[in-house]
């Protein structure tokens, strides 16, 4: 049998790191994995871009067990996508999450290639809302100069869109019907500066729009 630890092919370093983490973890809170194994109860439902740089417990400073995360390319709520709504309804029917939060983020690669209309195969058909909301937005957009910073509102309008997306789910709907609380939040993360802010109030119950 081969060691893994002992492999020169990459791997080998991921699993010393992650024994060295898990130990600093135990050492810190004895019994944290223990408790952890037994049950999860987030309250929060993450739902953000794929990219290696917004990293979502790191951002918002939560441990194993407090977020509950579904990530994709450019950060997309599809009604369609079985994957993105079986996260949801578990989250909000099962785990009773709280607060669902919508993170885009400012330099989207997903972003500007469906604005660019690069061809870079399936993850092209992918995007392609985004640039539904880019043609919706035309106007607004089209009158930033820059291309960077017409990104950057592109990806803000992008979560707008996707959290209302969202809030035309049953899952949502059915949830603030029987009365359970359950808050939508519209964010968007800074790469240049590490900070997250809110796009608009949380949709909730008594406030359903964003
Ligand atoms: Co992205």
């Amino acid at each position: 049998m081969c060691d893994a630890a002992d492999d020169d092919s990459g791997i080998g370093q991921l699993l010393k790191n992650n024994a060295e983490w898990a130990e600093a973890v135990e050492a810190e809170e004895p019994g944290f994995f223990g408790m952890l194994a037994a049950q999860q109860a987030p309250k929060w439902l993450w739902i953000g871009c794929s990219d290696s740089r917004v990293p979502a417990n790191e951002i918002v400073g939560m441990k194993p067990g407090e977020l509950f995360v579904h990530r994709n390319v450019a950060n997309l709520v599809q009604l369609a996508d079985l994957n993105c709504l079986s996260v949801v309804q578990f989250a909000v029917d099962v785990l009773k999450v709280e607060h669902i939060i919508v993170v885009g983020h400012y330099g989207c690669s997903g972003v500007r290639s469906a604005a660019r209309k690069d061809r870079l195969g399936l993850v092209d058909h992918w995007i392609r809302p985004v640039r539904d909301t880019l043609e919706e937005n035309a106007e607004e957009l089209n009158a930033i100069p820059n291309e960077a910073d017409r990104v950057d509102r592109l990806c803000e309008l992008n979560v707008l869109r996707q959290v209302r997306n969202l809030l035309h789910t049953q899952i949502v709907q059915d949830a603030w019907v029987r009365g359970q609380k359950l808050d939508i939040h519209a964010m968007v993360y800074g790469l240049k500066d590490g900070r997250m802010k809110p796009l608009a109030p949380p949709a909730t119950a008594a406030n359903p729009r964003i």
